[in-house]
């Protein structure tokens, strides 16, 4: 039967596969790493700023956790084909502050923030769907399940924080920029990921030898839920409330 656990499951056996799944997610989680560090040190509010290099930070373990998977099996992160990479995606459909942006000292406007915090609510949303279906998929195995869970719970956390911080901006007179990128982007990355997912299922077709009909099964699939997205499920990606954890890249409170 064809399901996304036995998808995974062939994924994980083939160590070529795994290499470009797992090699995929490392090197996204440290492109983000890199992104948050420059964006804090280009953040004037020094509270804000703690918390995106705290994001940083946890996008950077991330990294290396999934590069530590590939190690204990012998093997390196497979490169990203072009055409496959959601960052540079991303960056190409305009969401988000460009490289170009981040290299340069200038400290960032508050429009610029809130177009960083856009575009993390939009793929943190993403993030943390990914993980949560990975650590599904892969639960019956202790070490994956462990590192998995982690990456789930950190991206849970980010979540929550853009869901706050972009509340405290639209409280302080910028709800209609808010608005306005929070849907530009969300139907930006649903294009985007259509995009990886389509190169993604050509890729991991030639390296498994899967028969036509399979392949183009799962095309129909990342077209159908494109569809879906565009239609409907684009509103959970900009909808905003209350955090489900309030402070959750906060400094810890001081009991008492
Ligand atoms: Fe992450
Ligand atoms: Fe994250």
């Amino acid at each position: 039967m064809l399901s996304t656990r036995s998808l995974f499951e062939e994924i994980r056996a083939n160590d070529e596969a795994f290499r470009l799944l797992a090699g995929t997610a490392s090197q996204n989680e440290l492109q983000g790493g890199w992104e948050n560090e420059r964006i804090a040190a280009l953040t004037s509010d020094p509270t804000l700023a703690a918390k995106i290099l705290r994001h940083g930070d946890d996008e950077n373990k991330h990294g290396r956790l999934f590069a530590a998977f590939l190690r204990r099996r012998g093997l390196v992160a497979a490169d990203i084909p072009e055409h496959a990479n959601y960052c540079m995606l991303l960056e190409r459909r305009g969401i988000g502050l460009s490289h170009a942006r981040l290299r340069e000292e200038r400290p960032l406007s508050t429009d610029e923030i809130i177009l960083y915090l856009a575009h993390s609510r939009v793929t943190e949303q993403r993030a943390a769907e990914q993980v949560a279906q990975m650590l599904d998929c892969f639960r019956d195995d202790p070490e994956l399940k462990r590192g998995l869970a982690m990456v789930a719970d950190d991206e849970v956390n980010h979540l929550s924080y853009c869901h706050e911080e972009l509340l405290r901006f639209r409280e302080l007179g910028h709800g209609v920029l808010i608005e306005r990128t929070l849907k530009r982007y969300a139907m930006a990355e649903i294009q985007a990921t259509r995009d990886v997912s389509l190169a993604f299922v050509e890729t991991i077709a030639g390296i498994l030898h899967w028969p036509a009909w399979k392949r183009r099964l799962l095309s129909l699939g990342a077209q159908a839920i494109y569809f879906y997205e565009r239609w409907i499920g684009w509103r959970r990606m900009v909808r905003l409330a209350p955090p489900e954890r309030p402070n959750a890249l906060g400094p810890v409170q001081a009991a008492g």
